[in-house]
This record gives C-alpha cells, sequence and structure tokens, in this order.
C-alpha cells in the first residue's frame, strides 16, 4: 500500500493513502498508551490436594517442579499460607470470596462437607461475590478452567451455581471433583462407596426400603390395593432399591464430566489428556486476551486421585505416579507462564500458585503391584493432611510473583490465608470490594510488595465443618506465632491418618475433644510435636483464643445449610447434566495431543 502511495498520481488515492497512514499512527499511539496504562492481568493456579512437601521449593529435592521454583525465585514464597477449611468445597469458596466458608453455608452438622452429586440442590449461593465478579465490574475479560466443586443446577436447568453466574465470561472444565470412579481403566476404588460409607446412606437406603416394602404390605393387608396394585407396587419398590443401590456403579458416567459453559462437551471424562487440554485452553485464552485486562483461573483436577498423566508423563518421576501427576502439573504450570512471556505479559500479570488443602493421605493404591503405594500427597514435617486441624491439612504451598512490585526471591512467614487473595486483587486492580457484608480476607499488598512487614491477620480460625477446631494468632506483632486446637480428629493407631473413614470426622465419636485446649508455639514447633506447658501464659493464650472464637461465631449470621443431606446427597435425575439424552455419552473432538 505504502508503494501504491508514491506511484500513484490520482487524489483520491492520495487522499486515501493518507486517511490510511494517519489511521495507522493513531492506532500505534493507542497501542502504546494501552500497554502503558493497561491494567494488570490475574493468573490464579490451584492445584486439588498438594502437600506442603511435594514441591521443590518447599524442600523437597527429589520431585522435579522447575517451574513452581521458577515462580518462588521470581517472586515470593508464602510458607504460612492457611485455608481455613482443609477440604475441596468449603476451601474454594473462601478463595473465591475471601469470607469464611460458614458465611456461605458450606459448613454443616451434617457429615457432608463437599457436595456429593452433580444433580443435587446445592451450591455455593448465587450471592456470594468472587473476585472474578470483582474485577468483571473493572472491565476484566474472565475465565475459570478446571475443577469447580461448587454445584450446577439450585432447581430444574437453571445453572446458577456454575462460574458463568460467578463473574466468569468462560467456563470449561469439570463441575464435579475428580474422583477414583473417573479413572480409566478402574483403580479398584469407589470414592461414592466410600461416602455412602461415611454418611451412612447405605443404612438410609436400607430404612427407605423396608419402609417402602412395609407400605406395599400394609397396603395390601387392608385391602387398599388389589392384588395387581400391590404387584405393581412392589415391582416398582423393588426396582427403585435396585437402582439407587447400583447407582455408586454407575457414578462415572454421572460425576465424571466436562463441560465448557453451560454444554456438557464430555461424557464420561477421558482424563489422559485433560491437562494438556486445559494448558492449551489456557495458552489461547492469554493469547487471545492480550490486549485486554484479564483474569485466568486454572484449578487444575490433579493432583487429586484418580490419578492421570498423559503418555509422556507416566514413569517419569521417582516418585510413582502420584509424583508423574505433580511433575506434569508443574510442566502445565511452565506452559502457562511461557505464553505470558510469549505475549509480553509477565510484568503486567499478578501470578498466584496455591493449594486447596494439604494431601489427603488416606489415598492408597490397591492395585496389584502397586499395593500401598501412596496416592495422596505429601506434607513433608507438617502433621496429619487433608480434613485435619493441623498444620498438614491447613497449611499450603504458595507462591505469588508480581515483578516489579514483588521484589524476587522473597520469603513471608507471617501467616496469610488463601481468603486475602479476593482484597489483594481488588486493591492491584484499582475495583471495588463489596461493602456490604464481611470480607475476612485481608488486603496484603503492603506485605507482598516487600513495604511492611506486619502479619495481616490477628486471628485465623480454622474449621471442621461449622466447629472451630483450631485458632491460629500471633499476640505480638513480631513474635511467635501461636496455635491453639480444642478439638483433634482420632487417628488410626500408628497413622497420622482416618484410615477407618477415609477422611478424618468433624464431630462425635470421631473426634477428641481438648480441654484444657492444646496451644504450640508454631514459630518454633511447625510439626506440632510438643504443646506448651500449661502455664499462667498458656492459659492467658487460650483465653485470648476463645474469646476470638466467641465473637466471631456471634457474628456468622445462620444461612441455608448447602450441606444438608437433602441439598448435597440427595439425586434428582431430572437435575442430571448430560450430553445427548438418554445416552449421556459423549467424547470432545480433537482430544489427541
Ligand atoms: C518429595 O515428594 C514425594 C512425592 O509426594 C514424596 O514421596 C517425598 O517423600 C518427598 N521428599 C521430601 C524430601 O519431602
Ligand atoms: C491422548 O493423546 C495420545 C496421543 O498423544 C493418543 O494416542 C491418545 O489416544 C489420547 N487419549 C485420549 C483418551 O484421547
Amino acid at each position: 500500500m505504502l508503494r501504491n502511495c508514491y506511484i500513484s498520481s490520482q487524489t483520491m488515492k492520495l487522499a486515501s493513502c493518507t486517511t490510511a497512514l494517519f489511521l495507522l499512527t493513531v492506532l500505534v499511539l493507542a497501542k502504546d498508551d494501552v500497554s502503558t496504562t493497561k491494567k494488570p492481568n490475574f493468573l490464579i493456579f490451584l492445584v486439588d490436594d498438594l502437600g506442603m512437601g511435594d514441591v521443590g521449593c518447599f524442600g523437597n529435592d527429589t520431585i522435579r517442579t522447575p517451574n513452581i521454583d521458577r515462580l518462588a525465585s521470581e517472586g515470593v514464597k508464602l510458607t504460612h499460607n492457611m485455608v481455613p477449611a482443609p477440604t475441596c468445597t468449603p476451601s474454594r469458596a473462601a478463595l473465591l470470596t475471601g469470607r469464611y466458608p460458614i458465611r456461605a453455608g458450606l459448613a454443616s452438622k451434617t457429615v457432608n462437607t463437599m457436595f456429593g452429586c452433580n444433580a443435587c440442590t446445592g451450591g455455593m449461593p448465587p450471592y456470594e461475590i468472587t473476585f472474578a465478579e470483582v474485577l468483571k465490574e473493572a472491565g476484566y475479560e474472565t475465565a475459570y478452567l478446571g475443577k469447580w466443586h461448587l454445584g450446577i443446577h439450585s432447581s430444574y436447568q437453571d445453572y446458577a451455581y456454575l462460574p458463568n453466574n460467578q463473574g466468569f465470561d468462560y467456563y470449561y472444565g469439570m463441575p464435579f471433583t475428580k474422583i477414583n470412579e473417573c479413572a480409566d481403566p478402574p483403580n479398584g476404588r469407589s470414592s461414592v462407596m466410600q461416602l455412602m460409607r461415611i454418611s451412612k446412606l447405605i443404612y438410609y437406603w436400607a430404612t427407605l426400603t423396608v419402609v417402602l416394602y412395609s407400605f406395599v404390605f400394609v397396603s395390601k393387608w387392608f385391602n387398599i390395593v388389589g392384588f395387581r396394585g400391590s404387584l405393581i407396587m412392589f415391582v416398582s419398590v423393588t426396582l427403585f432399591s435396585y437402582l439407587l443401590l447400583k447407582y455408586p456403579e454407575s457414578s462415572q458416567r454421572f460425576l465424571c464430566i466436562l463441560m465448557k459453559n453451560h454444554e456438557v462437551v464430555e461424557q464420561p471424562i477421558r482424563l489422559e489428556n485433560m491437562t494438556v487440554r486445559f494448558t492449551n485452553q489456557a495458552t489461547s485464552f492469554i493469547r487471545e486476551n492480550k490486549e485486554k485486562p484479564f483474569l485466568l483461573m486454572m484449578a487444575y483436577v490433579k493432583v487429586h486421585t484418580a490419578l492421570f498423566t498423559s503418555k509422556q508423563f507416566a514413569g517419569v518421576s521417582r516418585h510413582g505416579q502420584y509424583g508423574d501427576n505433580v511433575e506434569e502439573m508443574d510442566w502445565s504450570v511452565g506452559k502457562i507462564l511461557d505464553a505470558l512471556d510469549q505475549n509480553g505479559l509477565k510484568d503486567n500479570t499478578f501470578v498466584y500458585f496455591t493449594s486447596d488443602h494439604g494431601g489427603h493421605i488416606e489415598e492408597v493404591a490397591v492395585e496389584k503391584g502397586r499395593e500401598g503405594e501412596r496416592e495422596g500427597g505429601w506434607n513433608g514435617i507438617y502433621k496429619g493432611g487433608k480434613s485435619q486441624v493441623w498444620e498438614g491439612g491447613v497449611r499450603v504451598p504458595t507462591v505469588a510473583r508480581y515483578p516489579p512490585s514483588i521484589p524476587s526471591n522473597t520469603v513471608i512467614s507471617v501467616p496469610t490465608s488463601t481468603m486475602d487473595i479476593l482484597p489483594t486483587i481488588a486493591k492491584i486492580a484499582g475495583a471495588k470490594v463489596p461493602d456490604d457484608r464481611i470480607i475476612d480476607g485481608r488486603e496484603m499488598t503492603g506485605m507482598l510488595f516487600g513495604k511492611d512487614k506486619i502479619a495481616v491477620h490477628d486471628f485465623f480460625f480454622i474449621y471442621c465443618g461449622p466447629w472451630i477446631h483450631g485458632v491460629t494468632f500471633r499476640p505480638d506483632e513480631e513474635g511467635i506465632v501461636y496455635k491453639v486446637i480444642f478439638t483433634t480428629p482420632k487417628w488410626t493407631q500408628g497413622t497420622q491418618a482416618c484410615f477407618h473413614t477415609w477422611l478424618c470426622q468433624c464431630k462425635g465419636r470421631f473426634v477428641d475433644q481438648h480441654d484444657p485446649p492444646l496451644v504450640f508455639d508454631l514459630t518454633n514447633d511447625p510439626g506440632e510435636h510438643h504443646p506448651l506447658k500449661l502455664t499462667g501464659e498458656t492459659k492467658a493464650l487460650i483465653q485470648k483464643a476463645k474469646a476470638a472464637r466467641d465473637r466471631h461465631e456471634k457474628a456468622v449470621e445462620p444461612v441455608t445449610d448447602q450441606f444438608s443431606l437433602y441439598r448435597s446427597v440427595l439425586f434428582r435425575p431430572w437435575l442430571q447434566p448430560c450430553c445427548n439424552f438418554p445416552y449421556c455419552s459423549c467424547k470432545e473432538d480433537n482430544t489427541d495431543m
């Protein structure tokens, strides 16, 4: 076109050339302007069940996580970052909303601490405000990739709980959690059966069946129905009970699904290349949105069981299938960070990497040749694991990078929480934090940017269901971090886990109540080996923790219990997502990577 400008003598052409040049100049200037004043992007990595001991930069010298280590060396490592509830659903809600999950009804006196099906009516209430909604208000493009586990429908086909209704423009992932049933080939374990055992659903089933049969019997006895009527009723009850009992076996199809926004794109999910698919989705999102401010949340369906890797990661680590899973996850983190570099976004993107809670110690392989191999995470020097008040349950490996604001190669060892991320993101983006509700997280840019060293949290509460099992706090600004523990799970003898229930429980005969409570000096005894002697000083600490707990509990308003059995396990067939009724069987195209 420029050549045309010289060789053409026609005024019309000259005019159009001039206009084109002018527009080009404006565009170049505008682009420059965009890149200098463009709001920062946010990239959040959330790993499922990754333990404190699973990552190179957190002291593991045999597993290879070069990409997470790179993040840490270019940013800050948070060595005492905690989640307020050590199971998937409530921890995820807390991260997204900056609030204790009990405020959203995600804490229940029932045995449930998570959702049990895709066709249940429980979920994180849409009135909760996520950081995606906060950023949406500030003009961001937003996407959520991966595991959600915060519900789908509240009633028939309303998609009320999906990420799309919580500020995310785009969603691609598993709305449920990845369970053992999703394994292909099967790994010999059933998470649904385990859950049915814990929640005693099997007894409910038996009771229901007996009640229904009695009803048929009584109806016939008193001649309320005739012979044919009672026969039909008898057959229906038998069929109904049988299907209910068989449900766990077919749960792969019902629970292990992949969705893109409101559409089911794979059923059941084929895990093998899933990490590659997520990685490709993430890098294309970054490429497509490099001109706009964006939020990308990558919530891996790793390193939770069922374990899976693509072929090139099978057998590469020194730590069996579990190690392979960690290393593939790290590879993906690297690919996504590379996409930032390649699009010139490294310095304008706040990256946060964390896990939803500690490793699930009770997950152990049963297949021939692999019996007893650990399949849950490794919590390093920390005691206990997933679903426990101990540090192994609540402390999560966390790294943040935001050059140049966050100085490289730094460490923050004071207590912080995943709930801090919402107010922190809002501050960096210049967006508004919701002011019509309590936000429990604290804005921590001062500390991240190396400007002040003061702990952002005074009292941090560790929940198990609706009960506070422990309180972590630092009475003096520069002093020791203490933890007061009221309740601990009863372990299977000789272990630090609850193999008898598969996940430690929160109440009743499954826990020990401590009176007086246990007090630990976490600064000098992070492994929680030696409870402090009961002196005047420790008594004062206990008093402080109790007073703070009572104050906090008083300020929690009662809301609908999302984990009631009615909402969290009662299967409603009409709510089941299905890609092609009645088969509910389909594959996503182009998944060979
Ligand atoms: C490193 O991680 C693997 C996998 O979880 C674990 O088996 C191993 O014990 C860890 N090593 C250290 C030194 O923590
Ligand atoms: C994953 O990709 C490989 C090619 O790398 C292909 O052979 C395999 O069939 C794919 N697996 C699935 C489940 O799509």
